[in-house]
């Protein structure tokens, strides 16, 4: 028999290990997945055949191993503290105040400020730089022994860096999930039928806890380190930064926002910038923790109870509440589009109090499966629009009426209709509908549409409730007496909405497309269109092929422009107000023209294949758009790239128009010949 190939194998465990950590510690991979793997399987492969070969640090242990019928009990040789919680800056100041009082006066206290990771806390023992146990927090004094589990995640080293580790070292952290990976576990859990996780914190915490470590492999579990228990070694860190840098150079993860702050103050706005970023961060976070530095002062400090004195968790506003369900309240869009929305006993939650959360549409109301008065989890992240992630079953009142989604519209009784594809429902009755009227007008007599100052929101729920309008034509045939005869109308007021609709009637080509309200189409669409057809004539002909090549519209949009003028009540309407005389003829302006996006908000969300998400915002601001970070009521269009993630869900919900890459890009080379956009960077 061959003699076990001893020194290929240790050679091929080290380069494994080597781009392990540079893939889940550095993030940095350096060889493309597959490489990866294969070198895995030609590990395993050599394993299988030289049995004896096989060392406790082989990355082949990932995957797990044989299931247990229990877990075994550790007791920690050093208890796993908890921390005292702050709930605002005069605490904190408090905390500041407390250490120096019980420090030298001319001592100086730096401060560690680190995030609050929101996950489950674990011990990892070393001894002589092999992972020996991992251990679950428990109450403090006694965890379970998650070693087998610990091992599979990928971020914890089976074995330290470097040539002369500690003697013995145990090290603390938290084991979480981020993210994307936790929206990819939970769509997979989707297709197997099993229940879905909570949020990451549950799921992080139920997979470290798995009899079967074949099930934790499977999580996408991440260890991030802040804290040494035991330690024997020749190398003793002065300060709890020192540490956390020696903790790196041993190959551990380490959190890249820790900041050394020389005064409380400097901790506070640690605390305030890491709160601007929360939402975007990867991971959960649920506060800051701040820690003394000087490891000599924390021992003198001690421990009160069960909390270190030298430490404190600053914590940001909880981002999920428990409330009551008052009721379920349905608005219908412009376009038809049928909203359930939430009516909460008012709770603070995220750092407002919120009254309403939406309920998105039929499937989530589906998801949910309300039933009156339910108590319910609210969760508000960031500036995204509360919602509703689950009711709390437990809570509910015993036969409970579930809440049903209308089988009418509820605004005007007609049938609604839920497309292929879409998820929104919608109410069928177009015009017929009085809330879809009140919103037509709302919109035909914005700034950017008709321009009709001084008809706002209250005054067109009067009009169409009274029966004075239903279509955009009435407005041209209202009179003063009309007007008079409204709540808070009087005299001046009135003339002056009268002069204001007068004006109106003389407006350009690209304002009345915006104004008629066709599905999609944003102003930028409608300056696109008027400028390529010249008359509305000739965009009513236009066919479908015609469309779909003008940069800056898509397929989509295309067939809601066909669709929109193949219906004769839209023609109507538009003979209508020829007919009264309003006049859209298209001015060519030229500032119009060489800023064609002028006035317009435009977010980029996503990664963009083709350009840079700066260059992208050069280019728009080139073509007059104003370029913002984050969406709102007031964005015109939304360019969407690979990965867009809550801009996205939020755009949806405010029905911003989408734009995707392919499109912009040929919104883009249909403005190349244009001087301004070939201005130099
Ligand atoms: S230090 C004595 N640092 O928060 C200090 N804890 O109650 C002990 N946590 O379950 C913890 N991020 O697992 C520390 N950067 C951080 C942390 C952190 C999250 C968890 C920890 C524990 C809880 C504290």
């Amino acid at each position: 028999m061959t003699a076990p190939p001893v020194q290929a194998y240790r050679a091929l465990v080290k380069e494994l290990q080597f781009h392990n950590h540079r893939y889940h510690v550095l993030d940095d991979p350096l060889i493309p997945d597959g490489e990866y793997d294969r070198k895995l399987l030609q590990l395993q492969t050599m394993e299988s055949t030289f049995p004896t070969l096989v060392d406790d640090d082989s990355p082949s242990h990932r995957v797990g191993g044989k299931p247990l019928s229990e877990f075994s009990q550790i007791s920690h040789s050093l208890p796993m503290l908890s921390l005292e919680n702050a709930f605002d800056s005069k605490a904190l100041m408090d905390f500041d105040r407390r250490v120096a009082e019980r420090t030298n006066e001319k001592e100086k206290v730096d401060y560690v400020c680190e995030p609050k990771l929101d996950g489950v806390a674990l011990s990892l023992l070393y001894r002589d730089g092999m992972l020996e146990r991992a251990a679950t927090r428990g109450d403090g004094a006694t965890g379970e022994d998650v070693t087998a589990n610990a091992r599979t995640i990928r971020s914890v080293p089976l074995r330290l860096q470097g040539d002369s580790p500690p003697n013995l070292i145990e090290v603390r952290g938290e084991v979480y999930i981020p993210h994307k990976d936790f929206d990819r576990l939970n769509s997979l859990s989707d297709k197997v039928g099993d229940k879905k996780f909570v949020n990451p914190r549950n799921a992080a915490a139920g997979s470290l806890r798995q009899l079967d470590s074949k099930i934790t492999a499977r999580r996408p579990l991440v260890m991030s380190v802040y804290g040494v228990g035991l330690l024997e070694s020749a190398v003793k860190p002065n300060t709890h930064f020192e540490t956390l840098v020696y903790l790196k150079q041993l190959g551990f993860l380490v959190n890249s926002h820790v900041t050394v702050a020389t005064d409380i103050f400097q901790c506070e706005n640690f605390y305030k910038a890491l709160a601007e970023q929360r939402a975007s961060l990867p991971y959960d976070i649920d506060g800051i923790v701040i820690k003394v530095n000087s490891l000599d002062i924390q021992r003198r400090l001690g421990t009160v109870l069960r909390s270190p004195r030298w430490a404190i968790a600053r914590k940001f506003p909880a981002q999920e509440e428990m409330t009551r369900l008052l009721a379920v309240e349905y608005q219908v869009g412009r376009t038809g589009v049928i909203t359930p929305v939430g009516r909460l006993e008012p709770v603070f939650v995220g750092g407002v109090t919120v009254r309403n959360a939406t309920l998105h549409n039929l499937d989530e109301m589906a998801r949910l499966n309300l039933c009156a008065h339910d108590t319910v989890i609210v969760r508000r992240a960031g500036d995204v629009i509360p919602k509703i992630v689950r009711v709390v079953k437990e809570y509910r009142l015993p036969n409970a009426r579930v809440i049903k989604f209308p089988q009418y519209c509820p605004v005007c009784g007609s049938d609604i209709e839920q497309l292929p594809d879409e998820a929104a429902v919608r109410c069928t009755g177009g015009m017929s509908c009085p809330a879809q009227v009140k919103q037509a007008i709302n919109h035909f007599v914005s700034r950017k549409a008709m321009n009709i100052e001084g008809l706002g929101v209250k005054l067109v729920e009067q009009l169409v409730d009274r029966g004075h309008v239903q279509s955009f034509s009435d407005l041209y045939r209202l009179d003063m007496d009309t007007l008079c005869s409204l709540e808070r109308m009087a005299k001046k007021s009135s003339d002056k909405l009268l002069k204001s609709i007068q004006a109106s009637r003389k407006t350009n080509l690209t304002k009345f497309i915006y104004a008629l309200g066709i599905r999609e189409v944003g102003e930028g669409c409608a300056q696109i269109l008027a400028s390529r057809f010249k008359s509305l004539e000739d965009l009513i002909e236009g066919p479908l092929e015609e469309l779909v090549e003008i940069g800056g519209v898509g397929p989509v949009v295309a067939r809601h422009i066909v669709d929109f003028f193949s219906e004769s009540k839209n023609i109507t309407v538009i003979n209508e107000l020829r007919a009264i005389g309003l006049k859209f003829d298209h001015v060519i302006n030229e500032e119009a023209m060489s800023r064609p996006l002028e006035g317009q908000t435009w977010v980029i969300t996503g990664n963009l294949d083709s350009m840079s998400r700066e260059d992208a915002k050069v280019a728009l601001q080139n073509l007059g758009a104003k370029v913002s970070s984050s969406v709102s009521a007031k964005t015109t269009q939304l360019l969407i790239g690979s990965n867009a993630g809550s801009k996205l869900e939020k755009a949806k919900l405010l029905e911003v128009p989408l734009m995707y890459e392919k499109e912009f890009a040929i919104l883009l080379m249909s403005q190349q010949a244009h001087p301004r956009l070939n201005v130099e960077k």
